[in-house]
């Protein structure tokens, strides 16, 4: 592993301030979630791509021993500026729901689809690791958010470069890879964080279980901070990278997204 959670200071965090930011708190405790879960996920993988030694190794010894210690680096935050959150009686709930959404099922029909979904999976974690990083003005937050951004761009080009070998013998035309990058991204927006960021509030919030109102406005405003900082340019790179298109065609597709997503999302999210 590139760095190491015991290797960080968390008494140094400046607990006024962190806490002074509720909803990137939420969003953390969101993904310490989805994060400490990866496991459940790298068993289907692994399954998935069973034959593949070298890539099944990766997954198994580096891959998933990242993910899960990006949810212990958050998870120890989280413990340090909500002290009276019950961490693990949340997350047992969140789990349970959670790991129904695992199956192999859910992967793709073939090898090179699925990687070109973990492709998407990744540029969702980079981006947002960069956007958090962006958003604290808490120095050991914003150190734990580059080391993790830094891992899931690593994770992201694994997972390009096992998509291009595969991709050399199952020959998946540009049509192929956009319908599997369209079908993951619409699933990315609803799934884990939704279920996690769920568990979340109803911990942080007991009073309010029951009122679908003031969770979905809690939502839309992390939703909102998210979109304001999004590492726009980053992200639309990192997704359409598998299309392999001309790089005439990259750079008007990068003008066009880089003028219409912003105030896509500021629509999407006010309605
Ligand atoms: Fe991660
Ligand atoms: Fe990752």
């Amino acid at each position: 592993m590139r760095w190491r959670v015991e290797n960080i200071d968390f008494s140094r965090i400046d607990v006024q301030r962190a806490a002074a930011n509720e909803d990137l708190m939420l969003l953390l405790c969101a993904a310490s979630f989805v994060e400490s879960g990866s496991d459940l996920y790298s068993h289907t993988l692994i399954d998935f791509f069973d034959g593949d030694d070298d890539f099944c190794a990766w997954l198994r010894d580096d891959w998933e021993a990242e993910e899960l210690q990006h949810g212990r680096a958050l998870k120890a935050y989280v413990g340090a500026v909500w002290p009276d959150f019950d961490w693990d009686a949340s997350f047992a709930g969140f789990f349970a729901e959670y790991s129904r959404t695992c199956s192999r099922e859910q992967l793709e029909k073939t090898r090179a689809r699925e990687l070109v979904a973990r492709c998407v999976i990744e540029t969702g974690t980079s981006s947002l690791y960069r956007t958090i990083g962006q958003c604290a003005d808490e120095p050991v937050l914003a150190q734990i958010a580059e080391r993790i951004h830094a891992d899931e761009v690593h994770h992201y080009k694994i997972f390009y470069q096992a998509f291009k070998r595969y991709n050399q013998s199952e020959r998946l035309g540009r049509y192929a890879v956009f319908r599997a990058l369209l079908r993951r991204s619409l699933e990315i927006r609803n799934e884990d964080e939704e279920i996690a960021m769920r568990h979340v509030l109803a911990a942080r919030y007991p009073g309010r279980v029951g009122d679908p109102q003031f969770s979905a406005r809690r939502i839309e405003r992390v939703s909102r901070m998210v979109m304001d900082s999004l590492p726009i340019d980053m992200s639309v790179k990192m997704m359409i990278k598998p299309l392999d298109l001309p790089a005439r065609v990259q750079r008007g597709l990068l003008a066009a997204t880089g003028w219409a997503v912003r105030p896509l999302s500021r629509f999407l999210f006010s309605r």
